[in-house]
Formats: C-alpha cells, structure tokens, sequence
C-alpha cells in the first residue's frame, strides 16, 4: 500500500519537531527494547538518565545477560515496578541461549520473551526491524481514538479493534517505527489529556473528533 496524506503530514511534522531522546539515535534493537521496557510505567524525564546509565553498565544484550541480577536490580533503583528489571534480565539470558543473542524481529515471537507485551512487541518491531506494526498505549489509544473519532470505549475489545484498524490503514509502509513515535510525541506535546493545542496540531485538518468539537470528550474512558 502507499502512504496516506495524513501519515506524510505526520511523518514531516515528527522530521521537524520530535522531542531529541537519547534512544533515538539508534536502531539497535537491545537499546529500543531497553528503552520501552523503562517507559512502559515511567515518564520520558525520568527514564532518560536511567537509560544512558544503563546503556553505560549494559552495552549490549550479552553485557546484560552476564550481569548478576543484584547489579541489574540496583541499576533500576528509583525506576520502581522491578520486575520490569528481572524480566528483563531473565530475557536477555533467555535470548542468548535459545535466540544466539539475536533479538526476534517478529511481534509474536517477541511476546514469547518475559516483560513483553504487545505494545513493547509492537514498539520494538517497528522501531528498531521496520516492520509495519501500529503501537496502542495509552497515549496513542487517546491520540487516535480523537482522531478517528472512536465512540466506542478505548480498552474495549471492540474499540480496540477498531483503533488498530484505522492506525493499519495509514500506517506508512517501512515507516512504521517513526510513525508510531510521531503519535507518541503529538500525544506528549498537542494532542494532551487535557486542553489540546488543536491550534498547533499538523493533522487538525483530519481529526474527526476535532470536526464535531468533542475532541475532549475522547477517548470514551468506561471500563472494560
Ligand atoms: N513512550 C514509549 N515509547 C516511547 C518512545 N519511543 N519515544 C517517546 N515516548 C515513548
């Protein structure tokens, strides 16, 4: 498939103004996998100093992996959730033996490793193999479910559904991975919980939500 209008004004926006974050400097996929497991419950501030530590202490996959899990869980003290940090650990030592220390490139095999959930699968496939997977947390589910104008509840399993299948069909072949980190930052910078600066918004002229003035009144938040 080809590129949606909306995608290419998106991917031009992210060119121009995507936050600089240590982590994207690199493709590496040990590094982006690093980096999503620590902003799964964390905040991007909080997460960049513990990132370059950890990319200091643990260069590499093996580093990690031949790491003692007292070093790896005092290297995440202060991030909290540790068993993010064991997880982690436990992957990395699971990927050296039974993957020769290469990460898998797939969603579905990624979800085989401890920690690893579909979004971090998603994340990781995108970002750092080019596969052309949309990412949901909660950020993008809002982003989208305003754009897209979802009615649905968000978490439901049908508004869910029906999410990934708008993201799918602007997702930008080989793009993917930018795409997606471009919904994470108009999530962080426009498209906000509260008050979103639709003034500023590069896909303002898309946004259905927008059209009806009920931007704020998405995504429909009831519980699952
Ligand atoms: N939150 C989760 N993943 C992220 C990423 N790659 N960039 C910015 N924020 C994120």
């Amino acid at each position: 498939g080809s590129s949606s209008e909306l995608a290419e004004r998106l991917l031009i926006w992210y060119r121009n103004y995507r936050r600089v974050l240590p982590w994207r400097g690199t493709n590496d996929p040990y590094a982006v996998w690093v980096s999503e497991i620590m902003l799964q419950q964390t905040r991007v501030e909080t997460v960049i100093p513990y990132y370059r530590r950890w990319m200091e202490q643990f260069p590499t996959l093996q580093h990690l992996a031949q790491a003692e899990e007292q070093q790896v869980l005092k290297a995440w003290e202060g991030l909290g959730y540790y068993s993010r940090a064991r997880s982690l650990h436990r992957a990395a030592r699971l990927v050296v033996e039974k993957y020769q220390g290469q990460i898998p490139a797939s969603t579905k095999e990624l979800m085989r490793l401890p920690g690893v959930g579909r979004y971090t699968a998603a994340a990781v496939a995108s970002i750092a193999f080019g596969q052309d997977e949309p990412a949901l947390d909660g950020n993008l589910r809002r982003v989208a479910a305003r754009l897209f104008n979802v009615s649905l509840p968000a978490r439901s399993p049908e508004g869910e559904a029906q999410i990934l299948a708008h993201l799918r069909a602007h997702l930008p072949p080989g793009q993917a991975g930018n795409f997606n980190q471009a919904l994470m930052d108009l999530g962080a910078m426009i498209c906000t919980p509260r008050k979103p600066a639709c003034g500023d918004c590069p896909l303002a002229e898309w946004c259905q939500s927008r059209r009806l003035g009920v931007q704020e009144e998405r995504p429909v938040l009831t519980r699952r």
